[in-house]
């Protein structure tokens, strides 16, 4: 069974009692348990160490060879320590670095962190689910290998690409309802299961709110990194697939005029923040995201290449009334596939029905 070292930094022993509002209610033995169960769930072996001594953490660093992952929480010596940086550079072990609030939108401080660009993945503001979700990172960065390729000079304007024979393509663009705390890590279950069904893929990470997207530049990121990645994928036109916010991007992108896009996959699209039924957190950032209304659905010239419009009957986050409405604003291009028994985050789930039916749609285009 693999081994994860999963390494907390100064003052998280104190959690539960640290200011709640930013870190949660949770204990560090209570996280902890948490993530070991995570691990056993993901088949993973995870030993937990939390230190306050920079000392102690570098070594802990040192002595992980023998593991297949890390997770680092460096706490504040993340915006501070390049002794620690030196460490995670000098291993081999691949290090996600987690932490449990937003640091990109705290003190100016926070957003520096000494691990960019040595960190395999970085997760963040997300709480306790971001060990999850970091946990998930390693185990998929182990299933197939990937290279990171830059479409831009922001840190955010990359997509990783895991090259596989067949053609078209397929480009992943994730959701989060457009906010920076939700990244590409959310759709690599998809590149993996693509990968094991020979389809190439690019999953693409770009700019959200919060780290400088909005619908002007985010709108922009996407169409460059679909660019970009359509030049490393094959010579056919590639399947864009979107998962809620990325649906409704993935969408705006093939309706460009210069788009060059084979097929569209919209899973669970979130596409009007004022819709009823909507997230509230999606409805707010629907609206800060596009306060002109630019990428609606009703001022978009929609393309006319094969859609999958699907999402669960049971979505609580983005009621299916708007994949309803979108497939009806795309007419007789579009397919509507509603699943029975699914919800939102089911969809991301290579074993899902939603994922199984956009797949197999994916395999008949080509
Ligand atoms: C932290 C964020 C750091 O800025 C802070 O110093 C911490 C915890 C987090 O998990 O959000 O101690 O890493």
């Amino acid at each position: 069974m693999p081994r994860v070292l999963c390494l907390n930094g100064p003052n998280l022993d104190m959690l539960g009692r640290r200011e709640p509002g930013v870190y949660g209610s949770l204990s560090l033995a209570e996280l902890d348990d948490r993530v070991r169960r995570w691990g056993a769930d993901l088949g993973l072996d995870v030993v937990c160490h939390q230190t306050n001594d920079e000392a102690d953490l570098i070594e802990a660093i040192h002595e992980a060879g023998d593991y297949d992952g890390i997770l680092l929480n460096p706490g504040a010596f993340t915006h501070t320590s390049f002794a620690l940086r030196d460490a995670a550079a000098a291993v081999d072990t691949p290090v996600v670095e987690v932490h449990l609030s937003n640091v990109r939108q705290r003190d100016r401080w926070r957003r520096r962190s000494v691990l960019t660009g040595i960190a395999a993945a970085t997760i963040f503001g997300r709480g306790a689910e971001g060990y999850r979700a970091a946990l998930r990172h390693l185990v998929n960065r182990a299933a197939c290998p990937l290279e990171t390729h830059r479409y831009g000079p922001h840190p955010d304007q990359v997509f990783d690409h895991r090259p596989a024979p067949g053609r078209p393509g397929a480009v992943l663009i994730h959701g989060g309802f457009w906010l920076d705390a939700w990244g590409r890590d959310t759709t690599e279950s998809w590149a993996v299961d693509l990968h094991g069904r020979n389809v190439p893929t690019a999953n693409l990470e770009y700019r959200r709110l919060g780290s400088g997207g909005g619908a002007v530049p985010t709108v922009a990121d996407i169409a460059e990194g679909v660019a970009a990645a359509s030049s490393v994928l094959s010579d056919a036109a590639p399947v864009l697939i979107g998962h809620s916010a990325g649906a409704h991007l993935a969408l705006v992108a093939a309706s460009r005029p210069d788009a060059r896009v084979g097929g569209l996959v919209l899973v669970a699209g979130v596409y009007d923040p004022d819709a009823p039924g909507l997230d509230e957190t999606g409805a707010a950032a629907g609206r800060q995201f596009d306060p002109a209304g630019t990428t609606r659905l009703d001022r978009l010239s929609l393309p006319d290449c094969p859609v999958l419009v699907i999402c669960g009957a049971d979505d609580r986050v983005v009621p299916p009334s708007q994949s309803e409405a979108a497939a009806a604003a795309l007419g007789s291009t579009s397919e509507l596939v509603v699943c029975p028994g699914e919800g939102h985050f089911d969809a991301l789930d290579p074993t899902s029905t939603i994922w199984r039916r956009a797949v197999e749609w994916v395999e008949h285009l080509g």
